[in-house]
């Protein structure tokens, strides 16, 4: 897909913006503080359907204004669509070509879009929770129901909870909890056979296309590696959905006892993890800052491929002020690999792109206003 151009009226720092985009690099640059996230931020809005920065949608109407309005204009092969996001005091209201859509579901298939921003070097540095983040964000973008299943398996496992705790709280006989327990177990296990089953297959083409990426961005010698973490299975993730539920429903009721205790379920998608190595080393404990940062980075552009592999289009880039972070080797790796992807770049300074071979667009941002 690639970005036409965009409107934005009481967006953040902006009152009333029109950036025209190019198909291939697209440098935002300004001082800081200037609005360059926050366009980055609109673009994701449009393509993901929520902020990766805000947590109400609230947050991105204009300071003393009522209502925001967001729209992009796009093509996927040769069809032009666009999207737009109105916002007013709680409600929101999503477009797709003119027409109202009450979710954003049907947009979501048309649209893709990667971001990496200097945050995302917890992938590797930081505890599970920000890996199980990634691969649930990551894999909601690629495979739009998995979201959902999600969303499910948490709303279930979150009663769960509610109902251990009221058991323990009220000395419930054993008996009479497992039998209360047992529609939300299972819908708990269907939920979580389709995520695992899901985690599984994108785990394995990550794997493979982020170990390419990270030998080409450093050298051929130096090896990246993924292992899912979990204690659900006694090796690998099995294939079969069925085979994944009986596991799974097995590891629930043998740990009924000590999730009544805890008062919470501890075993489940939600409490895996990813170890990510380095030269078959945990990078999280042994790898340099230098490896650390090209290894999520890595994670993160190897789902350029996925796009292409599993959906048959190209996402747009989007890189939030990591570049002058890199040393220039590392810089240019990344610049030849994304020629011929939609990129979106934001810097204060940007002279490095006058070595770029590609057709540039350069947009410079101050206080909210495009130059
Ligand atoms: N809802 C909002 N209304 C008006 N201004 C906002 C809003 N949210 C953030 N800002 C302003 O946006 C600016 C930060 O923009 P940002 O895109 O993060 O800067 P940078 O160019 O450094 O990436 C700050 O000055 C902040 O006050
Ligand atoms: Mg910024």
């Amino acid at each position: 897909m690639v970005l036409n151009q965009m409107r934005l009226i009481n967006y953040r720092n902006y009152e009333d913006a029109s950036p025209i985009f190019t198909p291939g690099f697209n440098i935002i640059y300004g001082d800081n503080g200037q609005g360059k996230t926050n366009l980055l931020e609109s673009i994701f809005l449009l393509l993901r359907g929520y902020s990766h920065r805000a947590s109400s949608t609230k947050e991105l109407i204009k300071f003393g204004e009522k209502t925001m309005f967001a729209a992009l204009e796009f093509r996927d092969q040769d069809t032009t669509h666009n999207v737009s996001l109105k916002a007013e005091n709680g409600k929101k209201g999503w477009k797709l070509d003119s027409k109202s859509e009450s979710s954003f579901s049907k947009i979501q298939k048309l649209t893709g879009c990667i971001l990496f921003e200097p945050n995302d070097l917890e992938i590797v540095k930081g505890g599970p929770d920000n890996r199980r983040r990634f691969i649930n964000m990551e894999l909601s973008g690629l495979i739009p129901p998995y979201k959902g299943y999600y969303r499910q398996f948490e709303r279930v496992r979150l009663q769960r909870n509610a109902l251990l705790k009221q058991a323990k709280l009220n000395n419930t006989p054993f008996d009479e909890l497992r039998n209360s327990l047992r529609p939300w177990d299972n819908q708990l296990v269907q939920n979580a056979a389709k995520i695992y089953n899901l985690r599984n297959r994108y785990l394995k083409q990550l794997t493979n296309k982020s170990e390419k990426f990270y030998r080409g961005l450093v050298s051929p010698d130096e090896k990246l590696g993924l292992k899912y973490v979990t204690n659900i299975f006694d090796s690998e993730i099995p294939k079969d959905v069925n085979e994944i539920s009986s596991v799974y429903k097995q590891v629930l009721e043998s740990e009924l006892e000590n999730d009544l205790e805890r008062g919470f379920t501890r075993k489940g998608p939600h409490s895996d993890d990813l170890e990510i190595l380095v030269n078959d080393q945990n990078a999280r404990l042994f790898a340099s800052q230098g490896q650390q940062r090209t290894a999520a980075i890595s994670l993160k552009l190897a789902h350029i491929d996925l796009y292409k592999e599993n959906l048959n289009f190209l996402p747009v880039v989007l890189l939030d002020d990591i570049l002058s972070e890199l040393d220039i080797n590392r810089q240019r790796n990344i610049l030849s690999v994304l020629e011929g992807t939609q990129t979106f770049i934001t810097c204060t300074n940007p002279s490095f792109s006058s070595h770029l071979k590609n057709e540039v667009n350069k947009i410079h941002i101050s206080d909210g206003v495009i130059k």
